[in-house]
């Protein structure tokens, strides 16, 4: 079956395959909802029904949501060029095409990896992908419960704490509302690591009509989804040096070929980036 609208076919069930146990389609996830923005398959009825009202509200959505993934790829071959040989990527989302393990290991096999998320679908589709590499793996847990991913003993099995680590939170910060304090959670995981590790960061930006009204689909749906000033995404980067060109509209952190910033959709202006290094 499948729910034509316009362009694109919104099939109502992945190929031929059934939800993986425990998972409940009928919920919305913000995982899913974002495969299903970047042109997966993980998705159900009840995530791109999310999905549709977030497009209505911001139509370029539905082909630029995609960017997210290219700063992604970016960041971690800027990040394997510092000598980062470790990766911890929190709030990675379904396995997708080129995924941090992938693009770092294509620079420095030796490179490890530690997928976390706290939606157990990302576990379901990521043991699969990553069966055959022992320096990546896959856990389940919350970002707002630390020390069950700082003393995970998955993650301590690939990320040795005492040698720089990056520590990738790419869109998942701002899914921790103000009151599980994004800050302090933010810092426990920063004093974690030695100096010389990074953080990379992208976060949702509160920057007019389209993000109040995003805010209010989000938080509807899976009550989660803060877009915060560009000053208190800055403060999360308080104490840290930050690469060139500092926090900027994702397209804007070191483009492959010079992008215009007067050309940015909507989409593309609710989201900053910035990489920071701990001194
Ligand atoms: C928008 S996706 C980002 C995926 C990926 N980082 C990227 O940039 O392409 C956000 C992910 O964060 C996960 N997430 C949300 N809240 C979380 C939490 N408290 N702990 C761990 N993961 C979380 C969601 O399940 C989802 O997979």
């Amino acid at each position: 079956m499948s729910e034509n609208t316009g362009d694109r076919v919104w099939s109502t069930e992945p190929a031929g395959e059934r939800p993986p146990a425990g998972i409940d389609v009928n919920v919305p996830s913000v995982a899913r909802i974002y495969d299903f923005l970047i042109g997966g398959k993980d998705n159900y009825a009840a995530d791109r029904a999310v999905a549709r009202k977030l497009i209505e509200v911001a139509p370029d959505l539905e082909h630029d949501a995609g960017a997210h993934r290219r700063i992604l790829h970016r960041g971690v071959r800027f990040l394997v060029e510092q000598g980062i040989r470790q990766f911890v990527d929190i709030g990675s989302g379904l396995p997708t095409a080129q995924n941090t393990h992938q693009v770092a290991q294509a620079l420095a096999p030796e490179t490890t990896v530690v997928y976390v998320d706290n939606d157990p679908i990302v576990l379901a589709h990521g043991r699969a992908l990553l069966a055959e590499n022992e320096r990546t793996t896959v856990i389940t847990a919350d970002l707002r419960e630390p020390a069950s991913i700082l003393k995970n003993p998955d993650v301590l099995r690939l990320i040795d704490f005492d040698r720089p680590v990056a520590l990738m939170l790419l869109g998942v910060i701002h899914h921790i509302n103000d009151d599980e304090d994004p800050a302090g959670l933010l810092r426990t995981y920063l004093d974690a690591l030695p100096s010389g590790s990074w953080l990379f960061l992208t976060h949702f930006l509160r920057s007019g009509p389209e993000s109040e009204r995003m805010e209010q689909v989000m938080q509807g749906s899976h009550k989660s989804g803060r877009f915060r000033e560009r000053e208190e995404i800055a403060a999360y980067l308080d104490g840290l040096e930050t690469a060139e060109p500092g926090l900027v509209y994702i397209d804007l952190w070191r483009p492959e070929e010079p992008v215009d910033e007067a050309t940015l959709s909507v989409t593309k202006r609710l989201v900053l980036g910035a990489v920071a290094r701990k001194p």
